[in-house]
């Protein structure tokens, strides 16, 4: 089988007192041996949640898998028991968040930490582990790991911990890696460092990635393709060629035209999307972009989108795309409201 992971209709809701957040509504994807793939999109369009679904780091209650499959390596995720999942996660999928000491055990050295689940998963001599580690240390970049492998968390910098995480989840190569904006946190120089090692490993280690980030350069240098999130849905996937070259969605369009480039011209003004997404207690019935977008008809406040294939292996989901829409534009809305 050529993909490591399916995302199938996925539903995710949190029960709160306001009543149902329905923060992840009807997500597909899949990610294939060996690519690395983006998840964009504004805070809050449910990137974090399905990232920890794959995981199932989420809480039930008050989390609610409403709907839909994750299959990992022909399984499905959802149906596994806590014990089984603790076997999965570290071994076969890893994960790199943007705080490191929600991931770090503050209390145990960072050698232990990372040659904990080599021996526990890996089943290998403490001798062996200690080896191990030792090379995972250098291969992330941390200098006198000799000396490092004894420390423990809070007496690395931020930078250093990013570092001594990424051993951590790197540890047993995992056949699947999810990084959750694990740069946002650092500074600007030392983000850089961390995204090249990433992109260093990829190649080494030949884990699939997903890459939750806002950052845009990164995401065309490191990854294959490209999902666009929006109010807890996909509305926009293909690859970086196709996201970056020929955006179908207003919604891609526009966070493509709110972030600086380095080919701009000085005085190239940047275009931030008015407004916010909707509120994911009361998603409106129609497209969740209509409110903010400029092109809306009238079609796209009742009825929601489904992804559509574009050509290649682009979909979004739009109603300007659809075969009919020019006529219906025409016709009843000028092309525009
Ligand atoms: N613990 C929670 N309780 C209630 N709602 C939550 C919780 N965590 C996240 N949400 C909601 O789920 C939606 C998606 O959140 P999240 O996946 O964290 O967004 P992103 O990672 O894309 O910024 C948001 O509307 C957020 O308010
Ligand atoms: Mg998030």
């Amino acid at each position: 089988m050529d993909n490591v992971l399916e995302v199938k209709d996925l539903h995710v809701s949190f029960h709160t007192y306001a009543g149902e957040v329905k923060a992840v509504r009807g997500v597909n994807f899949e990610v294939k041996k060996g690519e690395a793939i983006a998840i964009v999109g504004e805070s809050g369009c449910g990137k974090s949640v399905t990232a920890q679904s794959i995981m199932q780091l989420l809480p039930k209650p008050p989390v609610d898998y409403k709907q839909g499959s994750i299959v990992f390596d022909g399984q499905d995720l959802l149906q596994k028991t806590e014990r089984e999942m603790q076997s999965i996660r570290g071994k076969e999928i890893g994960m790199i968040f943007q705080d490191p000491m929600t991931s770090l055990n503050p209390t145990a050295k960072i050698g232990h930490q990372i040659a904990e689940g080599m021996i526990k998963h890996r089943g290998i001599s403490r001798k062996e582990a200690y080896e191990h580690t030792l090379d995972m240390l250098k291969l992330v970049g941390i200098p006198e790991p000799e000396k490092r492998i004894d420390q423990y968390p809070h007496q690395f910098s931020g930078g250093m911990r990013q570092r001594a995480m990424i051993a951590v989840a790197l540890a047993c190569q995992p056949k699947l890696l999810i990084a959750d904006e694990p740069t946002t946190a650092l500074d600007v120089t030392i983000q850089a460092q961390i995204l090249e090692l990433m992109k260093d490993l990829k190649e080494k280690i030949g884990s699939s990635i997903i890459l939750i980030t806002h950052d845009l350069g990164v995401v065309a240098e490191m990854c294959d393709r490209v999902i666009v999130m929006y109010a807890g849905q996909v509305i926009e996937s293909g690859t970086i060629d196709e996201i970056f070259y020929q955006p179908k969605h207003p919604y891609t369009k526009g966070l493509l035209k709110s972030v600086p480039r380095l080919d701009m011209k000085r005085d190239e003004p940047l275009y931030p999307i008015i407004g916010t997404p909707p509120d994911l207690l009361k998603p409106p019935a129609g497209c969740p972009f209509f409110a903010r977008c400029e092109s809306a008809m009238r079609i796209c406040r009742d009825h929601n989108p489904v992804l559509e294939q574009m050509g290649g292996t682009q979909q979004a989901a739009c109603w300007l795309h659809h075969p009919m829409a020019q006529v219906a534009a025409g016709n009843e809305n000028g092309g525009g409201r």
